[in-house]
């Protein structure tokens, strides 16, 4: 009983030492158009890795529009790179507020953009931001980052190994036929968990909400692999296209829906898999479908080609970000 106790208290203490935050907090700063760095932060010694843990911003609509970087133990080109309505899975730049999850949310009509996805480092992180083209070439930018040294990162009984990083996959405005696939994640090897998804889509109509994710969770799995879901809505845990309307829960959201008066819908959706991580153990593929096909006895999500196309989904632009943490 005394051993344990003392072990215990040994143990704490001994990861307690080297739990350093760090971070920024930028009042009224300028933003230009030109890519500018807001903060850097190399280890100290004796430190063995690093993860940002918060990210916030708000200041000028043109902020809403502007790209961050996220460069990784001093990457070239950043494996993460984003637009703050996507980071917090709100397609179009929905301006739905206040709304907030432990993860991701809004909390003011201007800006008020958080994240408090862990990312990971090694050895320093460095990040960016950058205003899309405008005429005036400065915005004003209020940011908080942080985060903490040597913090393991646990999801629910599984802890992230301490050399995972975190990985951006994109879509961006990408035209897709009716029912051809859409290839959100293609890794050839490795090993890691699928994190979270936002998917925006503007259509003719509706019915490619009809599509089923799959997941490879080996890379060469064969169709259907894993199937996620048996519908889009049903991913974000709606069903029968999100009839009960827009929601902000913990781990799925409707974040946006709109009807332009040409016929053309926009829509967006996150899904956060914390509570049910999709491990990959070697290579990892994941992708949806723009609608979907059944078979000759009615059943969805398990023709590869052929079969009968459900409603009448049209072209799509899609916009998707998918994280992943590999390792
Ligand atoms: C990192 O930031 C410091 C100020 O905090 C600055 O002096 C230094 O030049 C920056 N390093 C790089 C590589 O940009
Ligand atoms: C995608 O298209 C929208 C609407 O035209 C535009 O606002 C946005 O900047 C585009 N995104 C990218 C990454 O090109």
């Amino acid at each position: 009983m005394y051993a344990r106790i003392l072990l215990i208290v040994f143990t704490s203490s001994a990861i307690a030492q080297n739990l350093n935050t760090f971070g920024i907090g930028l009042s009224s700063h300028w933003l230009y158009s030109k890519e500018t760095e807001l903060f850097n932060y190399t280890l100290s010694e004796g430190s063995s890795f690093g993860v940002l843990t918060h990210f916030w911003t708000t200041g000028d609509p043109a902020i809403d529009e502007s790209v961050f970087s996220y460069y990784i133990d001093g990457e070239s080109v950043p494996s993460i790179q984003f637009v703050t309505y996507m980071l917090v899975g709100a397609g179009f730049n929905d301006q739905t507020t206040p709304w907030g999850t432990k993860w991701i949310g809004k909390g003011a009509k201007y800006g008020g953009w958080y994240n408090n996805f862990r990312v990971p480092f090694q050895r320093s992180i460095r990040i960016t931001g950058k205003l899309p083209a405008i005429k005036n070439n400065r915005k004003m930018i209020w940011i908080i980052l942080r985060g903490t040294e040597n913090l393991p990162t646990n999801f629910y009984g599984f802890q992230l190994p301490s050399n995972a990083r975190l990985v951006l996959h994109k879509i961006e405005n990408q035209t897709f036929h009716p029912i051809s696939w859409v290839p959100l994640v293609d890794i050839p090897s490795g090993q890691g968990l699928l994190f979270a998804h936002t998917l925006a889509v503007m259509s003719g109509n509706l019915n490619f909400l009809e599509g089923c994710y799959h997941a490879y969770t080996k890379y060469q799995d064969e169709f259907p692999g894993l199937i996620v879901s048996t519908g889009t809505e049903d991913y974000f845990d709606s069903a029968f296209y999100f009839n009960a309307g827009q929601y902000h829960n913990e781990i799925s959201g409707y974040t946006h829906y709109k009807e332009l008066s040409n016929n053309v819908y926009e829509w967006s959706a996150y899904r956060i898999h914390d509570l049910d991580p999709i491990f990959f153990t070697n290579g990892f593929r994941f992708h949806w479908r723009n609608g979907d096909v059944i078979d000759e006895n009615g059943y969805k999500c398990i023709l590869n080609q052929g079969g009968s196309i459900v409603g009448a989904p049209t072209q799509s632009i899609v916009t998707s970000y998918t994280w992943t943490y590999i390792w």
